[in-house]
């Protein structure tokens, strides 16, 4: 879909949503003709009823370097487009968010890179977002930020315009204060987050994470999914906090798990186009019409496990307890932060191993893993879930993971069997997926070989609950639950003067 650029509007809106990235790409052809395109993410397909109700806007960053665009209309939403320069790229996108906090953030599988010029220039990107959420807000506005590339953006809006009501969502893990403490700016990050009114997280644990960090770094009181942020911070000094407290001079933040979730009505309907189940069927007969059909789908990137899932396969087939005739493993492996060292290191290893199990087990007529390095269109997924007799999800830690909810909503047919990591945030919920420790290859084994065994009444009761589950626990509902918190907090507020 792409958009039709319009700028006819006020310029100033009720709702606005802020993050790193905008729900359009700016596309450049061959012809050197150029388009924004709109992303197929299932927070922009929440988001637009509220966005027209609401004449939202939404605010993020177009993709590439130097990107100076008027906002414009995109099917109804009003986008506004925050240019970062090659260096910003570098600095607070690859740098900061990608070789800091991401790898932090997913308990260190990968070293975090503490760098004092990333940080500064968060800072400054952060600062930018702000301004110009601040420049969009019509008064007593709701704000909604998302994710950790924006933490500092809640307080450094809430400055500038005290009438709004602020909410922020973390759509990754926070975690433990062990870890998190590693941080050097770990105090501002905090401080960043509490200028909202409600702080979303996946799972009850990142909420916990999170509150810890507040009592350890502010030695402010939590209370249930509420903490108290002292209208005049004078910490450290619990004592002088208990003075405040005595007068009631602060504002209460809630800080709780809002699970995410996917547009699974969408999902479920593609699946019951008879072209894209004839696909699937194709796809069956091209592989060679195993007699199992394993598929993983993740962004390249480390904290998915796909080296792990590798090994367990691998081992397998070394085993002779699976065969190349009989299985075959879809892997698809979107390409991702291409330029951050660690995802290089990654695409090799995972190449290398992917080239040494095919060149060991294969057959002239029989490749155990059809490996793709790139993304396809929805329908083409589709297709692949449904073709899909197990669906493995093996991430060493995941905020989510939406891949096993978009499997799971494709399964009309109530068959196909999940095989879920339990350091996903998925599995609070899909709790009858066959539920596996990554780390334990054994233990990945087993529930391989069960799945691909498991009798066709068990599959179906399994995949009927975890149905269910996501068939009423969709991303509207997240997006609704989420704003009706946040619009009950309005005027919770303090002001820019006493936050300082
Ligand atoms: O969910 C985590 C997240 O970083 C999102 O914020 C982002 O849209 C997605 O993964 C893809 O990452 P990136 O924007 O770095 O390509």
């Amino acid at each position: 879909m792409s958009g039709t650029e319009t700028s006819t509007d006020s310029g100033k809106h009720d709702f606005v949503v802020v993050s790193n990235r905008l729900p359009v790409d700016r596309v450049v052809e061959p012809d050197g003709t150029a388009s924004w395109t709109r992303s197929p993410g299932g927070l922009v397909t929440a988001l637009e009823p509220v966005m027209r109700q609401k004449d939202g806007a939404w605010i993020g960053w177009g993709g590439q370097p130097d990107l100076e665009f008027d906002p414009f209309e995109s099917d109804d939403i009003r986008v506004i487009p925050v240019a970062l320069s090659a260096r910003e790229i570098e600095n607070y996108y690859e740098g900061f968010s990608n070789d800091t906090l991401w790898p932090l953030y997913h308990d260190v599988i990968a070293p975090p890179t503490y760098n004092r010029e990333w940080w500064d220039c968060y800072v400054e990107v952060n600062q930018r977002f702000a301004d110009a959420a601040a420049e969009a807000s019509a008064p007593g506005a709701v704000v909604w930020v998302q994710d950790y590339q924006m933490q500092l953006v809640p307080k450094l809006l809430r400055l500038l315009r005290p009438d709004v009501t602020i909410g922020f969502f973390n759509h990754i893990p926070f975690p433990p204060y062990g870890i998190y403490s590693q941080l050097p700016w770990r105090t501002q990050i905090i401080e960043g987050l509490l200028g909202a009114d409600v702080i979303g997280f996946q799972r009850v644990a990142d909420a916990s994470n999170f509150q810890r960090a507040v009592r350890r770094l502010k030695g402010y009181s939590t209370k249930g999914y509420q903490v108290e942020v002292p209208l005049v911070d004078q910490s450290p000094g619990v004592r002088v906090f208990g003075e405040i407290k005595r007068q009631g001079t602060f504002r209460t933040v809630v800080a709780r798990p809002f699970p995410i979730s996917i547009d699974a009505q969408s999902f479920e309907e593609l699946a019951r186009t008879p072209a894209i189940q004839e696909r699937a069927r194709q796809i069956r007969e091209d592989l060679g019409n195993p007699s199992s059909i394993m598929l993983g789908v993740d962004r390249l990137d480390y904290t998915k496990g796909i080296g792990h899932r590798l090994k367990a396969f691998g081992e397998l087939l070394a085993e002779g307890k699976l065969s190349a005739e009989d299985v075959t493993l879809v892997q698809v492996a979107n390409p991702s932060r291409e330029r951050v060292q660690a995802y290089m290191e990654l695409r090799n290893e995972i190449e290398l191993t992917v080239g040494r199990i095919n060149g060991d087990y294969g057959t002239i007529a029989h490749v155990p893993i059809s490996y793709q390095h790139h993304g396809f269109p929805r329908e083409e997924m589709v297709a692949l879930y449904l073709a899909a007799d197990v669906m493995l999800v093996t991430a060493l830690r995941d905020g989510m993971n939406l891949v096993a909810k978009e499997y799971v909503a494709c399964r009309f047919d109530e068959d196909g069997v999940l095989v879920l990591s339990e350091f996903a945030g998925a599995s609070d919920e899909l709790k009858r997926a066959l539920l596996i420790n990554p780390h334990d290859i054994d233990g990945v084994k087993d529930a391989i070989l069960r799945a691909v065994a498991m009798p066709k009444r068990e599959r179906t009761a399994r995949m009927r609950s975890m149905r269910k589950r996501v068939i009423e626990h969709d991303v509207s509902r997240w997006s609704d639950e989420f704003l009706k918190v946040l619009e009950s907090r309005a005027h919770n507020g303090t002001s820019g003067h006493e936050l300082a």
